[in-house]
């Protein structure tokens, strides 16, 4: 099935280098190897990826597909893989059949960090159902216990913490004094021994990435300024959104006034593009996401393009651990 998704990313690869003649410039491309900067010293390597808006529609098991093939050519292992939200268009369990059907299908690793998102918990069947069909699917498919849309996961000595709503309030969402207290005691262990430590949640905080101006209120919502405080607590916490649907962009490079990456001291805020969809701000090809990699002194951020396996070079980032 690897071949076969590899064949539609040669197609799509032609597609997407004749399509982006008539896009608007947006900055450096690179087709050096798929590899980490330093394979021989880098101590995590994770990809992430967002709204990859999974539902029955053979366009999107391919694009889908195509990405995760990108991955599984990675010359450096990739370590885990995540996804941070709307990973199905509408949480309903034959969207989670097909979403981890593909993942099983293009296997390149064993831990996957999965946010849900706004999209994840519009079930027709309400939101309870949208629930069971998250955390079921995640569970068949990992073979983890959890029990809610908020759990933690350890890869490599590192942790990922994962935030998710616990009722359905629309494109916001509901985090209640229970999740920010587990978050606050997880983080404390987490980062008790200098490691950076990754917060997986689907919405940015309020006043990020563009926001109110790029959509309004559809920020994490009511506790956006508590769960800051928490992860301000403690050093390089890594806050890694998606949601926006908003492209790459650096403000300082073009018209679009937001960052795709803001820092508040040792807290870094990151907002992944769509996966799924091309959208009209920043850089606007669909497919995008960001590779992770892990030093002991630092982290490097770095886009790809994974349906044209192309670095997106204009958008690197190193952030120094303290
Ligand atoms: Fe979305």
């Amino acid at each position: 099935m690897t071949s076969f998704f590899s064949f539609f990313r040669g197609i799509m690869t032609l597609v997407l280098s004749i399509s982006s003649l008539f896009l608007p410039f947006t900055g450096g491309v690179s087709s050096a190897k798929f590899e980490a900067k330093d394979p021989d010293e880098v101590r995590l390597n994770f990809a992430a990826i967002s709204d990859v808006h999974m539902k029955k529609d053979l366009v999107r098991y391919i694009k889908f597909g195509m990405g995760l093939s990108d991955m599984a050519c990675s010359m450096t292992d990739i370590d885990a893989l995540i996804i941070a939200g709307d990973t199905t268009e509408h949480g309903e369990e034959e969207h989670f059949e097909k979403l981890y059907g593909i993942l099983g299908r293009v296997k390149f690793t064993d831990n996957y960090i999965i946010a849900s998102g706004n999209h994840d918990t519009w079930s027709d069947s309400g939101f309870e159902k949208s629930r069971e069909n998250f955390v079921g699917a995640y569970n068949a498919f990992t073979g983890s216990g959890i029990d809610k849309l908020y759990y933690s996961k350890e890869v490599k000595g590192y942790t990922f913490a994962v935030l998710g709503t616990e009722e359905n309030i629309g494109v916001e969402a509901s985090i209640s004094q229970t999740q920010l207290d587990w978050l606050d005691t997880t983080l404390a262990a987490a980062t008790s021994d200098g490691k950076p430590t990754f917060v997986v949640c689907h919405q940015p905080l309020k006043d990020t990435h563009g926001l109110p101006e790029v959509w309004g209120e559809s920020s994490v919502g009511n506790q956006s300024v508590g769960l800051k405080a928490i992860m301000k607590k403690y050093d390089n916490v890594f806050y890694i959104t998606g949601h926006l649907h908003n492209g790459l962009n650096n403000s300082e490079d073009g018209p679009e006034t937001y960052d795709s990456v803001e820092s508040d001291g040792t807290l870094h805020m990151i907002n992944l593009p769509c996966f799924m969809y091309n959208v009209s701000r920043g850089s606007k090809l669909s497919g995008s996401g960001l590779q992770f990699e892990v030093y002991d002194d630092c982290v490097v951020v770095r886009a790809r393009n994974y349906l044209s396996s192309l670095w997106l070079s204009e958008f690197e980032y190193s952030f120094e651990l303290q």
